[in-house]
């Protein structure tokens, strides 16, 4: 059995189109693994704090010198690594802003980037050595921007923050298995949206 993690990041609701791709997602899924199990991270319209001095603080020390007290900075934090840790299928629904991710995306993320916890440095001191400590997950992202032509040798690819983001980043992690699908061309509707939709919907459909 699967443990899915949904996690939504528009601050957009009902007429959010990555929202709609999540959906979409766990809709087929569910037809075709109706025994897997279904978590919702939300971190769109929920709050997620950045991380501050006091997380820095927590976050650093060694896990042999850890107590209660110096590890307060990272309560919410250990929270979300936990529930992580403990699905092995992650969808990431994000739009693009600003060309990058939503900042309750960027939190979510600052918070699960946990040394010793999420990844490590080889040698156990930073070496530039970077080992991800997550083992056996799959990731998809699906996303939804304005524009388009943010793919591989496309014109926009130069300022695609977002999806090669999110893919570098996870992997840092040791999530290495990634898929992107990305919903173009929202910011010129008609026909031109409505074709790219059936496109990536058809896409979303054949993920087994
Ligand atoms: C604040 C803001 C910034 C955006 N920046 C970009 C951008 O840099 N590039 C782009 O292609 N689309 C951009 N868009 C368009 C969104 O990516 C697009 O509307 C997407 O569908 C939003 O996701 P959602 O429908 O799930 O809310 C931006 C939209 C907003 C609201």
């Amino acid at each position: 059995m699967n443990k899915v993690l949904i996690i939504n990041a528009s601050v957009r609701n009902e007429k959010s189109h990555s929202r709609k791709l999540t959906q979409l997602f766990v809709e087929n899924w569910k037809k075709n693994k109706p025994q897997d199990k279904f978590t919702y991270r939300e971190v769109g319209l929920e709050h997620i704090p950045p991380i501050d001095e006091k997380w820095i603080a927590s976050a650093f020390i060694k896990p042999q010198d850890r107590t209660e007290e110096n590890q307060s900075g990272v309560k919410f934090s250990d929270q979300l690594v936990k529930e992580f840790k403990e699905h092995n299928i992650y969808v990431i629904g994000t739009p693009m802003y600003n060309w990058s991710i939503p900042s309750g995306l960027k939190s979510y993320i600052d918070q699960l980037m946990r040394i010793n916890e999420t990844w490590k440095f080889r040698s156990g001191e930073p070496d530039g050595d970077y080992v991800g400590l997550l083992k056996n997950k799959k990731l998809f992202i699906l996303s939804s921007r304005g524009d388009t032509g943010y793919g591989a040798n496309e014109k926009n690819e130069h300022m695609n923050f977002q999806t090669k983001y999110l893919k570098f980043v996870f992997g840092i992690m040791g999530v290495k298995d990634s898929s992107i699908i990305s919903l173009d061309n929202e910011e010129f509707g008609g026909e031109i949206f409505e074709n790219s939709k059936k496109e990536i919907y058809r896409k979303i459909e054949q993920i087994q």
